[in-house]
């Protein structure tokens, strides 16, 4: 009987989230955190899923459907990494188990085509978003992303040089909701939102210049800035702003929320040395310290047997 363990790591937005919905550029890392899928088959008249990670079973039913299967498997997640982080665990569900089933299917997918496949789920499923989080989990490191034309381009940073801390609010975000929020607003004055989104399109670009020549100070100004748009565009809350706060204070070059905002995770760019005084300042504002380092690699098959 074929079992097949594949996993996918989760990500972090380091620059550009919701404007990357909207056609701009952004800047996102694989983080260490994986996800795990075991896909086995068994002799079963029905499908056995057990994944307490995905939250949301509907991303694993589209999958299923897309691939017409309806019996005699069994699928198990595992994961590293909460949920409610903001870590992208829905899209790395869909990443691994389209990788999964493509291999129990004989069909070796390029990481193109199983781009195109997870993100066409993740559409349905979601009615919305940039596929960002999917390109992540599928090819790793950090990437330069753009959704229209399709732009998927490794940057390099040496992040041996300098370290991430990230601060969990303690609230879950609901991110298609604060998608679907934004773009009302959007709607409504969508001019205003329309400067907004090109001024965080040129920030990226920038960013994208300093990270490739890691000039940490600058990332952290870059950061800064994206953060006072994101609270522009409303998606920031107080406890955010309280834990960034703490972190600029305390030392960070930058920090930022990442991701939907409306609660989720804080990330702080901070020198080595100043790593434990920017995390004690995020704990004292009461943020939970979720230890992770970023620019891991993508989806893997771990075992086939
Ligand atoms: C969520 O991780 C990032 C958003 O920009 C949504 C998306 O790009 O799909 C808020």
């Amino acid at each position: 009987m074929y079992k097949i363990t594949v996993s996918a790591p989760g990500k972090l937005l380091l620059f550009g989230e919701h404007a990357v919905v909207y056609g701009q550029p952004a800047i996102v890392s694989a983080v260490d955190k994986r996800l795990s899928i075991i896909v086995e088959e068994v002799t079963d008249s029905q499908i056995i899923i057990n994944a307490p990670e995905a939250f949301d079973t509907r991303f694993i039913d589209a999958i299923l459907s897309q691939y017409s299967i309806t019996k005699g498997l069994r699928i198990t997640t595992a994961s590293a990494f909460s949920g409610k982080y903001g870590f992208g665990s829905s899209s790395a569900v869909t990443v691994a188990l389209c990788k999964a089933l493509s291999e129990l299917m004989g069909k070796q997918l390029s990481d193109q085509e199983l781009f195109q496949q997870a993100f066409k789920i993740i559409s349905q499923v979601q009615g919305t978003g940039s596929g960002v989080d999917i390109a992540a989990s599928i090819f790793g490191g950090t990437i330069f992303y753009q959704k229209n034309p399709l732009m998927i381009e490794p940057l390099a940073p040496d992040w041996n040089q300098i370290a991430f801390v990230v601060g969990y609010s303690g609230i879950k975000a609901n991110t298609v909701e604060i998608i679907r929020e934004l773009k009302q607003k959007h709607d409504k004055e969508p001019e205003k939102f329309a400067k907004i989104m090109n001024a965080i399109g040129s920030l990226v670009n920038q960013a994208k210049e300093s990270l490739t020549e890691n000039d940490w100070e600058r990332v952290g100004k870059y950061m800064n800035f994206n953060q006072e748009y994101l609270r522009d565009l409303g998606v920031s809350n107080q406890k955010l702003e309280d834990m960034i706060l703490a972190a600029k204070k305390s030392g960070a070059f930058g920090a930022k929320l990442s991701g939907a905002g409306g609660g989720d995770s804080i990330i702080a760019l901070v020198a080595m040395d100043k790593k434990t005084d920017v995390e004690n300042a995020i704990a004292q504002a009461g943020g939970e310290i979720v230890e992770s380092y970023i620019g891991s690699e993508g989806v893997k098959i771990e075992e086939i047997i």
